[in-house]
């Protein structure tokens, strides 16, 4: 969502901060600012809109080594020059940028204005600045002495014209990372903005509060307990920040996907015992034979992959596996069984309803994994055993090859459970040698991109289309659909093809082209009926297949071939072939396929 950074050092802050802004911009993007320190003085600009209009802004010389930077994604307050963060005190001593939501903003807003504060913004971040400085001792005792006041969460920066090359940072649900560096410090809300600076990083905790200078750090709780910390190196290389010469980080994290995957499978395919090897569960073989149940959680597109996930698990292991939104999950006040496994799937590893789904189960006594991308985040530290997906950063907003390697990563899990429960070393190996050419399966399907962007054309003049699939293609059918509205903003829906005629029929039409999903499985004879269904209310038909059954190419107007895989991977390489056909229908409607309007990677906020 927001994205924070802070910068203390000998560098001139300001082109520090713009740079971090640009990397975070994925995260947020209706507004931002920078505030900098120089000679006892607090200047601060903000815009509207990109960053490219807070630089615009910018005078040709803006001296300070240290100060914070901040890109925004409205909750409270319209996307305004004046709610741009960051929000200072009247009189200008100090500025803070702010990431989270303060709950009881209102009434704090209240007791300032009663005591003679002006707000010149709208938004719940703006108390933070007054009642910091309504605090005559350091910036550090302020924080300590005002956060316990604030109910909600932040991850936040401030900066004090009396202590000029110091800032605080605190956490509290959402995340800050600290970048050590040669005699400087950086802070920033995602690894993305420190990688150009610094390798080396500390995850800050709940409840903890930081003061950086040039040089060093000090963490402590907010009770002035000192923490212990210590230093990991970022995962990733700072290339993988980069377009890497493509138009759009999308477009590369899509034709990425073969190195994803072939990372992804790296050191976990077992030859000998046919079965998959994942280091990092924490549970041994006899407790997976215990479990009963699995339940995956997730959100948006990794809910999507949790319920193909759940596909893959049940098909193999022979257990009751299902998935669920993560955020309705925590809310129906959910039984937690000892005998149920439960995995979350979180690509930032930082997404706040799937972290709290997990805090609650593990409150309430349950065993968590986590299938996680994000090296150090929060859920990752957080979960009783994981898995890592390695699919390296992703910027774009739209999940790509995170999805991929998500349900790679359950192909894997699936594998090792069906090994130790209903899967012969036979049909082991078998999946063993599918999953071992799944890279060479994923490039084919890329090879197809020609030919997906050769339909683009015609999918752009909808106004609506629909995503069919059936049984563990409707989570691809979901994915593709999501995908579509994301980021060429064309309505779509996902149904299973079985539940066509019992209502969504009514809308199908000429005018409302039908993306089917058909894999060459034990269903496909009925999906075919459902092909007839659609062909007679006359829709367009864009067929996904590796079947070469002849029905299917008399009613389809438009083909894509998929490369024939083992049932278990079909979702895997029928996603890619959807996210390719998303991207070229964005692509010809000149959208801002990156960052799509009103959203935002990683989201931190309820
Ligand atoms: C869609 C998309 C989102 C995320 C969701 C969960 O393309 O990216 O739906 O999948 O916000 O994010 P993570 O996986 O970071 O928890």
């Amino acid at each position: 969502m927001c994205g924070i950074i802070a910068y203390t050092g000998s560098k001139e802050a300001s082109s520090i901060l713009i740079d971090g802004l640009h990397r975070l911009e994925y995260r947020g993007y209706d507004s931002a600012g920078i505030a900098l320190v120089h000679r006892k003085r607090i200047r601060c600009w903000k815009a509207a809109g990109k960053i490219s209009m807070l630089e615009q802004g910018l005078p040709e010389t803006t001296p300070g080594h240290c100060g914070i930077g901040h890109t925004r994604w409205a909750t409270h307050g319209a996307p305004t020059d004046a709610n741009a963060h960051p929000h200072t005190d009247t009189d200008l001593r100090i500025a803070v940028a702010h990431n989270g939501i303060i709950e009881n903003a209102d009434s704090l807003r209240a007791q300032l204005i009663a005591q003679g504060v002006t707000f010149s913004s709208e938004t719940d971040s703006e108390v933070l600045a007054h009642l910091l400085a309504a605090y005559d001792g350091s910036l550090i005792d302020a924080m300590r002495t005002v956060l316990p006041k604030v109910q909600g969460t932040y991850g936040l920066a401030a900066i004090d014209r009396n202590a000029p090359d110091t800032i605080v940072v605190a956490r509290l649900g959402s995340p800050v990372i600290l970048g050590i560096g040669e005699n400087e410090m950086l802070a920033a809300s995602d690894m993305s903005a420190l990688a150009r600076h610094t390798q080396e990083i500390v995850h800050l905790d709940d409840g903890e509060v930081a003061e950086l200078s040039p040089r060093g750090f000090h963490v402590t709780t907010m009770d002035a307990r000192p923490s212990q910390k210590s230093s990991t190196q970022l995962s990733g290389a700072l290339a993988d920040y980069d377009k890497g010469g493509y138009a759009h980080y999308l477009h590369r994290e899509i034709r990425d996907q073969v190195e994803v995957v072939q990372r992804t499978l790296s050191g976990r395919l077992d030859l000998r015992f046919s079965t998959a090897h994942l280091g990092g569960l924490n549970l041994a073989p006899r407790d997976l034979l215990n479990t009963r149940r699995i339940k995956i959680l997730g959100c948006g597109s990794a809910y999507y992959a949790g319920m193909a996930g759940a596909h893959m698990i049940e098909g193999l292991a022979r257990l009751p596996v299902s998935a669920e939104p993560a955020a309705e999950f925590r809310y129906r006040n959910p039984v937690v069984e000892p005998e149920t496994l439960y995995i979350v799937a979180s690509q930032s590893g930082e997404t706040f309803d799937t972290l709290a789904a997990l805090r609650e189960i593990r409150r309430k006594g349950g065993f968590v994994l986590g299938i996680v991308n994000s090296v150090g985040s929060t859920i990752a530290r957080e979960v009783d055993g994981g898995i890592y997906m390695h699919a390296g950063p992703e910027v774009s907003v739209a999940s790509t090859k995170a999805y991929t390697s998500m349900l790679t990563v359950f192909s894997l899990l699936a594998l090792m459970l069906g090994r130790l429960r209903d899967v012969s070393p036979q049909r082991g190996s078998t999946l063993v040698a599918a999953l071992q050419e799944l890279p060479d399966k994923v490039g084919e399907t890329l090879a197809l991109e020609d030919s997906i962007a050769a339909i683009a054309p015609t999918l752009i003049k909808a106004h609506s289309a629909f995503f069919l699939g059936r049984t563990a293609s409707y989570p691809v059918a979901l994915e593709g659909a999501q995908k579509l509205k994301e980021i060429s903003y064309i309505h779509a829906e996902a149904y299973p093809a079985s539940e066509l005629k019992h209502g969504p029929l009514a809308l199908i039409s000429s005018t409302t082209p039908c993306i089917v999903l058909l894999p060459d499985d034990e269903l496909l004879t009925k999906s075919l009926t459902s092909l007839e269904e659609i062909r007679t209310r006359g829709a367009p038909i864009i067929s996904l297949t590796d079947s070469n059954h002849p029905r299917i190419h008399e009613l389809s107007d438009q083909l894509i071939t998929l490369p024939a895989v083992s049932t278990l991977l079909q979702p895997i390489v029928a996603g890619i072939a959807l996210q390719l056909l998303a991207y070229h229908c964005a692509l010809l409607l000149e959208r801002d396929i990156d960052q799509p309007r009103n959203l935002a990677k990683s989201v931190t906020v309820e």
